[in-house]
């Protein structure tokens, strides 16, 4: 079980409590072995005490679907999809108004503005919270010597959306999660609801793929909300596949 720290963004990106499950199963009946496991897995739960805010999450390879039927019938539902991008592949060519150019301090506003949007947009779909501190705790990311690299896309000189990629020398775990060699994890996209749809976050993407790719990353790795209607068929378009899917359920006493 893990408790997300409330002073860090943790407790903005997850629930309060969450109990995780790591399976492995082998080849033979893998559905039953599996059912076998959520089943004790639940009583395991169920005997825990529980924050109201509480989840419990299994994370499995998306193309696996043999198992689809036992996650669904012990109450689990896909929700985060870890997706992976390999170099090369891309969306169709975007809008030519729009302008991507690399962040600086200078804009710091405007990013943690995109990033508590972003927040607003997650928690609507049931998956983030945002807290008193996620605010300050967003700037403080930005201004961090770890920070993520930054991109704002402009129409006539308004920033009207952002990206990060978390830092590859603090964020290596990005490479040991597939085997497609080197990776950057790419951790927020965000376009104001108001100018959705005119090609600011396909040039968003298009322009740092070509950057990654120059710099000689293999692959891009990014999570999505499976229940995100504009997620899902954006990255798609962009050359992103599902790799691994987290099944979940809230509150974790919900599990069956
Ligand atoms: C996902 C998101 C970043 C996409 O940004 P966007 O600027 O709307 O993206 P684009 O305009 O480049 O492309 C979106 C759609 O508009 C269409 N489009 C692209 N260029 C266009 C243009 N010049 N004119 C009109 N439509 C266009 C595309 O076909 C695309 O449709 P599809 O994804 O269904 O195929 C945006 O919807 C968003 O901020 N959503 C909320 C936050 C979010 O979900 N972030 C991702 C979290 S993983």
């Amino acid at each position: 079980m893990v408790r997300a720290d409330p002073t860090t963004l943790d407790a903005t990106w997850n629930a309060a409590e969450r109990h995780v499950l790591i399976a492995r199963v082998g080849a033979d009946d893998p559905a039953a072995v599996m059912d076998t496991l959520l089943s004790r897995w639940s009583t395991i739960v169920h005997a825990r005490p529980r924050e109201a805010e509480s989840a419990a999450v299994l994370t499995w390879p998306s193309r696996d679907v043999e198992l689809v039927p036992i996650f669904l019938a012990h109450g689990l539902a896909p929700r985060m999809v870890l997706a992976i991008r390999l170099a090369g592949r891309d969306c169709p060519d975007a809008a030519a108004d729009v302008v991507v150019r690399r962040a600086t301090e200078a804009d710091v506003d405007a990013a943690v503005a995109m990033e508590l949007e972003l927040v607003r947009w997650n928690q609507t779909l049931g998956q983030m919270t945002e807290r008193s501190n996620t605010a300050e705790l967003i700037r403080a990311k930005h201004l961090a010597d770890n920070r993520p690299w930054s991109w704002l896309a402009e129409v006539d000189g308004t920033a009207v959306g952002a990206l990060n990629v978390l830092d590859p020398d603090h964020a290596p775990w990005a490479s040991g999660m597939s085997s497609a060699g080197k990776a950057a994890y790419l951790s927020d996209l965000m376009v104001l609801p108001g100018r959705r749809g005119a090609g600011a976050g396909t040039a968003l993407v298009r322009h740092v793929h070509r950057e990654l790719d120059r710099a000689g990353f293999n692959a891009v790795l990014l999570h999505y909300l499976g229940m995100n209607p504009l997620a899902g068929p954006f990255w798609h378009r962009c050359g992103y596949r599902p790799l691994h899917t987290s099944w979940e359920v809230r509150p974790a006493s919900h599990l069956r």
